[in-house]
């Protein structure tokens, strides 16, 4: 067997230019980079994708530089233009799939040159692979940013074998089918040989789609697309469960000496008040994570619960995400306003409710947030699988800690010894919050031995493997069903 070759719209790094024109690289934020990351590391594969900068803002006298620190990660850069990235990235990727797949209908754009631009990319990227590919490497393409892909790279190399994975929710069929280009979309993920989901439904709703829109004849998980037999199936992501439970155990040994904000509110948090419990939420600031509802859910806990106030407090960290699209955009002044609001309401000379920070974190930053939580609080009203809850998780190295998670995120599935709640029903979230902080240590225990247990078995590297085992034999049966 050759070598993998892995396709996501955004590499593992992300480059930026400095003011002072100096290259600079940072980790990509999201499951897909931060998961995929660690099976790129340990395997034989190379990762095409984009560095996140646009061509046009990388200076000539740089390039070699930037292409020099990108293959240091054997990555490959896949250039965009602003105006790909307008119309490709914000636009259709994030103005049409990703709202449309979240069950947004609201928020979902259909304009045709989004469209051309979608299809255009996605090209782009095909080109890219092919230059790169030999007769037996495998091709695995990530994500709703290029579902056309597996059918361009088929159409240029019939017998390659292509693996598909969906990282956000796949919508049931009555939500897909309002898309212009469905049969497009459809017939782009069936070029693949497996397309793997989260979850069982996204899997059932995909074929759904399939069966109704295509007419194709669904048989178990499998459809005939022409000569061809295409599988799909459902492979939950895991977290690389060894690398956040050696961050903890080392910070528990020797707490890292940098003077960070967020260390020190964890100080003044754990020295001065400390009989205050930390509530932790952690997102991209995304419209699908519910984190307004979140935010005024915490504000009714310390009025119905006023006996919580002084007690507890909520952390919150937002990363800035698609900063271009206008829903963003007034997300994050809604939730600024809903803070300022909170904060103005309840705080006291000692104590403010909420503690706010809409930047990315590094590594050890995390580790100390998940670490110094009594409570992790995730509500996303849609999530494709959400590894925050799996890290927070990981990290608890005493095994107290309670995970309050959304039923609507994909983890909800596997996690059941959280407290699940459904993000639409504020009296239930309010009660939920003190349900954990007043849970007995035993019983938080209880759940995080048998969560953690879980989330040691099916880690990151068993997902990879287990996708990777399934695409070898869709391969094998796709021999024999040519000899039948
Ligand atoms: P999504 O893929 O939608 O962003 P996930 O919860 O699946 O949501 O993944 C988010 C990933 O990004 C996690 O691995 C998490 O550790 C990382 N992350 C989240 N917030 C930050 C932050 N402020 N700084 C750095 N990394 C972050
Ligand atoms: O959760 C969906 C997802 O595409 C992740 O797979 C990805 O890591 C994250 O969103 C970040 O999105 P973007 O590339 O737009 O910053």
């Amino acid at each position: 067997m050759g070598k993998t070759i892995i396709i996501s719209n955004r590499l593992p790094l992300q480059i930026n230019i400095s003011e002072n024109n100096k290259v600079e690289v940072t980790p990509s934020v999201g499951g897909l980079a931060t998961g995929l990351k660690s099976f790129h590391q340990e395997g034989d594969s190379i990762w095409i994708g984009w560095t996140g900068i646009a061509e046009e803002d990388i200076p000539a006298e740089l390039e070699d530089e930037v292409e020099a620190e990108v293959k240091k990660q054997r990555c490959v850069p896949v250039s965009l233009t602003s105006e790909e990235i307008e119309k490709f990235y914000y636009g259709f990727s994030n103005r049409t799939i990703w709202p449309l797949f979240h069950y947004f209908m609201e928020y979902t754009e259909f304009h045709n040159e989004h469209w051309e631009a979608y299809k255009q990319v996605n090209e782009k990227y095909a080109e890219a692979v092919v230059e790169r590919l030999n007769d037996d490497d495998v091709v695995w393409v990530h994500d709703y940013q290029l579902l056309l892909l597996p059918d361009y790279i088929r159409r240029k190399k019939p017998k390659v074998t292509i693996g598909f994975f969906n990282h956000i929710p796949f919508p049931s069929s009555e939500v897909f089918r309002t898309l212009p280009w469905r049969e497009e979309v459809l017939k782009g993920m069936l070029g693949a040989d497996l397309i793997g989901f989260h979850t069982y439904d996204y899997e059932r709703h995909f074929l759904r789609s399939v069966n109704r829109i295509l007419r194709l004849d669904i048989n178990f998980n499998s459809v005939n697309v022409g000569n061809r037999v295409v599988r799909s199936d459902s492979f939950p992501m895991g977290i690389d469960y060894k690398k956040f439970r050696k961050a903890a155990k080392d910070h528990k040994a020797q707490p890292r000496s940098e003077n960070s904000d967020i260390q020190k509110k964890l100080d003044y948090h754990k020295y001065v008040t400390r009989n205050t419990k930390l509530i932790l939420s952690i997102d991209r600031l995304d419209y699908t994570k519910g984190i307004a509802n979140r935010i005024r859910a915490f504000g009714y806990f310390l009025e119905k619960y006023p006996e919580y106030q002084e007690k507890v407090r909520l952390i919150m960290l937002a990363v800035p995400s698609r900063t271009n699209v206008p829903q963003y955009q007034l997300l994050k002044k809604e939730i600024d306003e809903l803070v300022g609001r909170i904060n103005g309401k309840f705080a006291t000379i000692n104590w403010t409710p909420i503690w706010y920070f809409y930047r990315s974190m590094p590594f050890d930053n995390l580790i100390d947030l998940y670490t110094s939580s009594n409570v992790a609080l995730i509500t996303p009203t849609r999530d494709g699988m959400n590894l925050v809850a799996k890290e927070y998780i990981a990290t608890r190295t005493d095994q107290t800690g309670v995970l309050i998670l959304s039923e609507m995120a994909g983890a909800a599935h596997e996690l059941n010894e959280a407290l699940i709640i459904n993000p639409n029903n504020f009296e239930q979230i309010v009660d939920t919050i003190k349900l954990a902080l007043e849970m007995p240590e035993e019983e938080q225990i209880r759940r995080n031995k048998l969560l953690q247990k879980r989330l040691k078995r099916y880690n990151v590297e068993k997902w990879a493997k287990d996708f990777m085992k399934s695409l070898d034999n869709t391969k094998d049966s796709k021999k024999a069903f040519k000899a039948i």
